[in-house]
């Protein structure tokens, strides 16, 4: 034999933070069990996970794997980010200023300002143009350690840009060692030229837009903004169940400035997820543990709109929900593609444990994108996507916030350092 690309062996760690547990989404207690291997070692053949252990124990299996030293430094697996909107034109840096200087998020996107705006622009830009500006973003992502992320469309809003979008998506899972999973997000605003027409603009998303994303296979998800002056429950109800029938999974932006409701439908329709949910409440809570949905949780686009008001991640997991942490990454509400400083809000600002973000940060996310099969732990017969981070300690990860390099691998191949 020799080596092959993606044959390592990483040794001198001084945490092989593995995630190992149960084939499905943590809960309760689980959420804290993060199954380190202090001092371990993980052998990496043909770029998937053959060992995790003690160096000791492990009978290297292939002849000459290259050695990765880790220093005594943390290995952790690749963050999953379960919720980001990768694919926009432009950036929103001039309404950052005016946010800045008083003027709210909402006040913003009613003066024809927010998604809509970025939608103006997205819509101007071409294919490679858009491809350009997520392969940079898909690079910044790799660079803080994660190695997975959903994204969504949503800036098109009309059949061929939504498409064209997409279509993006995918060229950067290939262009780049990013694996993006794609989400449909058709339903993200109404449109300007739909003002004051929305059903209309409904019936365009499930009668010309979601036949041909699926046609296309172009998405595995489905999303829809359910929010007070923009879609409603009954229009979220049609258009969620039209993906069903494509076959789509689905998930939602649910209860971020209004809660009314949006949880019991998902909880009804069976979404993987239900995210944002800033303003639910217990009912919310219950109808989500009722029907297995797990909540998205997005606390950067709560700092950064310059709100106070976190979603109740403690009684959600109090509750026995499989909470998971992302960055929703956007250039309104969310600017920042580090899964760190998420988890570190996730700590200071909603009370999680730092065990209990990693998990929310990795498997936990894996499972929502119905990939925990195959990445979000270190555990044999996995993909090795993983990170060595400059941090003796898993807790360093969400305390040094800001800060902190590493070096990312995905499938056994070193993709970025930083
Ligand atoms: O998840 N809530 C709607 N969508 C995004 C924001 C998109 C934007 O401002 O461009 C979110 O926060
Ligand atoms: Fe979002």
């Amino acid at each position: 034999t020799h080596r092959h690309k993606g044959d390592l062996l990483v040794m001198n760690a001084a945490q092989v933070v593995t995630l190992a547990g149960p084939a499905r989404a943590r809960t309760g207690g689980e959420m804290r069990e993060l199954g380190i291997v202090g001092g371990g070692a993980m052998l990496v053949r043909d770029g998937r996970i053959a060992a995790v252990g003690m160096l000791a124990e492990m009978e290297p299996q292939t002849e000459h794997p290259e050695i990765v030293d880790a220093g005594g430094r943390i290995v952790t697996p690749g963050f999953v980010d379960a919720h980001t909107h990768l694919v926009f034109a432009g950036n929103r840096a001039d309404e950052f200023e005016k946010r800045c200087a008083g003027m709210t998020y909402r006040q913003i996107a009613a003066e024809g300002g927010g998604i809509c705006s970025t939608v103006r622009r997205t819509r101007a830009a071409s294919e490679a143009e858009l491809a350009a500006s997520a392969e940079r973003y898909a690079r910044w992502f790799l660079a803080g350690g994660t190695t997975t992320v959903e994204a969504k469309s949503g800036y098109g809003l009309t059949v061929e840009d939504e498409l064209k979008i997409l279509r993006v998506i995918r060229r950067v899972g290939e262009t780049t060692p990013l694996r993006c999973v794609p989400t449909f997000l058709g339903a993200h605003e109404i449109p300007e030229e739909y003002a004051g027409q929305a059903d209309e603009y409904v019936r365009l998303v499930i009668e010309e837009m979601l036949p041909r994303v699926a046609e296309e296979k172009l998405a595995e998800y489905c999303d829809i903004f359910c929010e007070t002056g923009v879609f409603t429950l009954g229009q979220a109800r049609r258009v969620l169940t039209a993906a069903k029938r494509h076959a789509l999974g689905l998930r939602m932006h649910a209860d971020q400035f209004t809660a009314f409701g949006a949880s019991d439908l998902a909880a009804e329709l069976g979404a993987a997820t239900c995210d944002h949910l800033e303003q639910s409440g217990e009912q919310s809570i219950e109808a989500l543990k009722r029907a297995g949905v797990q909540p998205v949780l997005l606390p950067a686009s709560v700092y950064a709109i310059g709100s106070q008001k976190y979603p109740a991640a403690r009684a959600m997991i109090e509750a026995g929900l499989a909470v998971v942490l992302a960055t929703d990454f956007n250039p309104g509400s969310s600017p920042t593609p580090s899964m760190r400083i998420v988890m570190s809000l996730a700590c200071t600002q909603m009370k999680m444990t730092p065990a209990e973000a990693l998990t929310a940060a990795t498997i936990n996310a894996a499972h929502s994108l119905g990939r925990g099969h195959e990445i979000g732990s270190l555990e044999a017969g996995k993909t090795a996507d993983f990170a060595i981070h400059e941090a003796e300690d898993y807790r360093e990860l969400p305390y040094f916030f800001g800060a902190g390099g590493c070096a990312v691998f995905a499938a056994g191949v070193r993709v970025a350092e930083s």
